[in-house]
């Protein structure tokens, strides 16, 4: 039986950073506000003519994941990216990264997930990996989600949470029992798909019709979140799905060496900290710098905690997610 274990991590943000009092220059917002409800400083946007994109970055951050893990890109055999914010409404992200790193005719899987895709990601890498059908899985998460927003007071329920930027690793197959991904826990809740949605341009909004509708007046096309509904359902399914993916290893709470919390809101990371009664040092933040990066956050926040030395071998690391969907999941890895 084979496991899957993480052998490289890397992530690319944009350099363009901009803080809670930019954002209060064009809409009616404020500092206090943003840090008080969400803990977020600033968040990096890309700027017009940066060259960066959803795939650009994700490829960036792979270049980096597959270096780390002392491969070439020629050893990756499936590619899956996972993002809200493709550069294309099709084909997706995942051909546009092979393209860009002169990959192989390797297999290209989109993950549409939102916030919880990276966990997915995962979950569908181990499971390739365990049947022993993959050796090399590069799991990218990365969003373009100021190209999107309504950066207008009308959009500020939304638009000051959300981050650019991109992550990734690379998964490769290990013999060692115990070590690696120890197992994922994935769910979803479509009764809930509206809390947290863009409509369009979709199949159900299509260019025709927007046009004929004066999209100004309808505006389909910037997201939608019932904030304190999606809020409240976070911070119970991140304690369920953790407690399910301990219980699933005969571990509790106090086996976590490391949570990595989706970055949605400091206060939901806060909130599951006091549940599982973790120190500040066994749960990792970043979402003050960079925002809410949806499928990007969990694997931007792995490569700091790992970079900076937060994360030894041996440890039990959790990765949790709650998003659009809705969707959720865990993963426990032991490193
Ligand atoms: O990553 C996917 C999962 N996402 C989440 O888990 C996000 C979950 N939800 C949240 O994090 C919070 O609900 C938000 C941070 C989005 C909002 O915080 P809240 O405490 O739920 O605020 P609210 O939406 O109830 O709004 C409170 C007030 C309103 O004014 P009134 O009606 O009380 O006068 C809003 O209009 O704050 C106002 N407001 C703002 N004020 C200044 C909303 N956005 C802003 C803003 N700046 N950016």
């Amino acid at each position: 039986m084979y496991t899957s274990k993480i052998s490289g991590l890397g992530y690319y943000v944009p350099e363009n950073v901009v803080t809670n009092d930019d954002l209060s220059e064009i809409m009616d917002t404020n500092d206090t506000w943003i840090q008080e409800r969400t803990g977020i400083k600033e968040r990096r946007h890309i700027k017009k003519g940066d060259g960066n994109s959803t795939s650009t970055m994700g490829a960036k951050a792979a270049k980096i994941a597959i270096e780390r893990a002392n491969l070439s890109s020629d050893d990756i055999d499936l590619i899956i990216f996972a993002t809200l914010s493709p550069d294309m409404y099709f084909p997706g992200g995942g051909v546009r990264v092979q393209e860009m790193m002169n990959m192989k005719t390797i297999p290209a899987l989109d993950v549409r997930n939102q916030c919880s895709g990276f966990v997915y990601a995962i979950s569908v890498a181990d499971q390739f990996i365990k049947t022993g059908m993959y050796k090399n899985v590069l799991v990218i998460g990365s969003e373009n989600h100021s190209g999107g927003l309504d950066m207008t007071t009308r959009g500020r329920g939304v638009s000051v949470i959300f981050g650019d930027g991109a992550g990734a690793a690379v998964l490769t197959r290990s013999d060692k029992e115990g070590v690696g991904v120890l197992s994922t826990h994935l769910h979803s809740e479509g009764a809930h798909a509206k809390e947290l949605s863009l409509e369009g341009p979709s199949t159900g909004h299509w260019v025709p019709e927007i046009i004929a509708e004066n999209a100004q007046e309808n505006i389909p096309y910037y997201p939608y979140m019932n904030g304190q509904f999606v809020f409240k359902n976070a911070v119970v399914r991140f304690s369920e799905v953790i407690n399910e993916g301990l219980q699933a290893n005969n571990l509790t709470a106090s086996d976590i060496d490391m949570l990595i919390p989706h970055q949605a809101n400091l206060r939901i990371s806060q909130f599951v900290q006091k549940q599982f009664k973790l120190s500040d040092d066994q749960v990792y933040n970043n979402i003050q710098k960079y925002g809410n990066t949806t499928a990007a956050s969990i694997p931007i926040a792995l490569t700091e905690a790992w970079e900076t030395g937060k994360i030894k071998e041996g440890d039990l690391v959790v990765l949790a997610a709650f998003g659009s969907g809705f969707t959720w999941g865990s993963a426990i890895l032991r490193w």
